[in-house]
């Protein structure tokens, strides 16, 4: 892959930062179930009034500022990125007065303990090596019964319709070497438990991508997936794939888990 989805770990020293940019825009159009997942995801944040959100990783700031929208109460609503290209463009959108953008680590976070009544990371994890430490953070920044929101992909659960399951095996294998952290998603639940929250509900869904060719501009993943055939000298596969490109069928299914927990009293 001449650019790959681990440029997220270190985008400002990345080729082409814009470029991610864009596809953090595009995303809701190339896999619109991620407007399901968000939703999922702000569901919690929303049921238990909270006046105070960290959204850790946030990127572009678009769900920061989404969410500052719909928590009309809220005080504050953080988004934490290390990323100046990423900062720059979220803090350039009309935002709601509530919204504001900080730059960090969020293996440092750098604000006190039990500041905040949710925390929010959405698709961050996986491009961080020391994950560890970065959940332990986001428990950290939560104030006791105060409620954490995850999600990330199970990159070894990555599936592209029509290649074998077999094929997809070794093809998600070969993805997931590319993120610093690619099977984060499985073990979620017992990072939080062990930094100190205590997990409420797990659920995963698909996100599949059904536009092939602007996929293969993001992430060169299709040449990649072609490549990981020729090797395993299936070429069947291969010739199944690219017919099934050119008649709009194929697609790409990452499963997303998506985890609630709160903060346990200490
Ligand atoms: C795939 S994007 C997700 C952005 C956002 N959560 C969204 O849903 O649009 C990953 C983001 O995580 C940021 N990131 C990666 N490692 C980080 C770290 N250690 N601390 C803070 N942000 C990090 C990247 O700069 C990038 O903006």
């Amino acid at each position: 892959m001449s650019t790959n989805a681990s440029e997220f770990s270190d985008l400002d020293n990345s080729p082409n930062p814009e470029h991610w940019i864009q596809m953090m825009l595009q995303l809701p159009e190339m896999a619109p179930a991620i407007n399901q997942i968000r939703a999922l995801m702000f569901a919690p944040i929303k049921d238990n009034q909270c006046t105070s959100v960290l959204d850790g990783g946030c990127g572009p700031g678009i769900v920061t500022a989404d969410m500052a929208n719909q928590l009309p109460e809220a005080l504050e609503v953080i988004g934490l990125d290390m990323s100046d290209h990423m900062l720059n463009y979220a803090r350039d959108q009309a935002l709601p007065k509530s919204v504001s953008f900080a730059k960090g680590s969020l293996c440092d976070i750098p604000f006190e303990s039990n500041r905040f009544d949710a925390v929010r990371v959405e698709r961050v994890l996986h491009h961080i090596a020391d994950n560890e430490t970065a959940v332990k953070e986001l428990v950290r920044v939560c104030r006791p019964g105060g409620v954490i929101v995850a999600c990330e992909p199970d990159v070894r659960r990555i599936y592209v319709h029509p290649v074998t399951p077999e094929d997809g095996v070794v093809f998600s294998r070969r993805y997931s070497e590319f993120m610093a952290a690619g099977d984060i998603a499985p073990f979620l639940p017992a990072m939080f438990e062990r930094a100190g929250a205590h997990v409420e509900s797990q659920t995963t869904v698909s996100m599949t991508f059904r536009d092939l060719d602007n996929l293969q501009e993001g992430f060169d993943s299709i040449e990649e997936l072609r490549n990981t055939l020729r090797e395993a000298h299936h070429e069947d596969d291969v010739e199944r794939l690219d017919q099934a490109i050119e008649r709009h069928e194929a697609f790409l299914d990452v499963p997303m888990t998506i985890v609630v927990a709160r903060k346990l009293a200490s």
